[in-house]
């Protein structure tokens, strides 16, 4: 995966280029600029756009509708709290708090040395388990701060 600075207009045409002259290209392009740089990088739109015989703003249409997508870089570890209702009276909300300020971040946003990117989300279907963290594919339940802050060093 690339950063931000380095992408160049080369790097997206490369993408851009086998796609050309298909049909129903616009979704598995997306993809295949997410799969590269980690995000859709605005830079792209325009070209993809062009190729896909669509105007950009439809681009940003569907950018904005699938959540897969993202137009911002993230972070190598993205970190999904739970504030569901079962986990919100259970401390969820605190442990939301917790994990922005120890890391100088909001929600959505991601830490600058692009270690993590913090998600609110709605209940994950194991309230039994309240309060819960997930970070990447790995669960945690009956989350505390202090076991927020252990597991957290786990994840460079
Ligand atoms: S409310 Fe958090 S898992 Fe259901």
């Amino acid at each position: 995966m690339e950063t931000e600075n380095q992408i160049s207009r080369a790097d997206i045409d490369a993408i851009i280029a086998p796609f050309r002259g298909r049909k129903g290209i616009l979704i598995p392009l997306l993809q295949k600029m997410q799969e590269r740089f980690g995000y859709v990088p605005r830079e792209s739109i325009e070209p993809i756009a062009e190729a896909a015989g669509v105007f950009p703003v439809e681009v940003y249409g569907i950018l904005t509708f699938y959540a897969q997508f993202y137009l911002e870089p993230r972070g190598r570890h993205t970190i999904r709290v739970c504030q569901g209702t079962a986990c919100y009276i259970m401390g969820g909300k605190d442990i939301l708090d917790h994990v922005c300020g120890k890391l100088g971040v909001q929600v959505e946003e991601t830490t600058k040395d692009n270690r993590f990117t913090i998600e609110r989300v709605a209940c994950l279907g194991c309230c039994g388990m309240a309060p819960v963290v997930m970070i990447d594919n790995d669960f945690y339940g009956r989350c505390t701060v202090q076991k927020m802050d252990e597991v957290m060093e786990n994840y460079k």
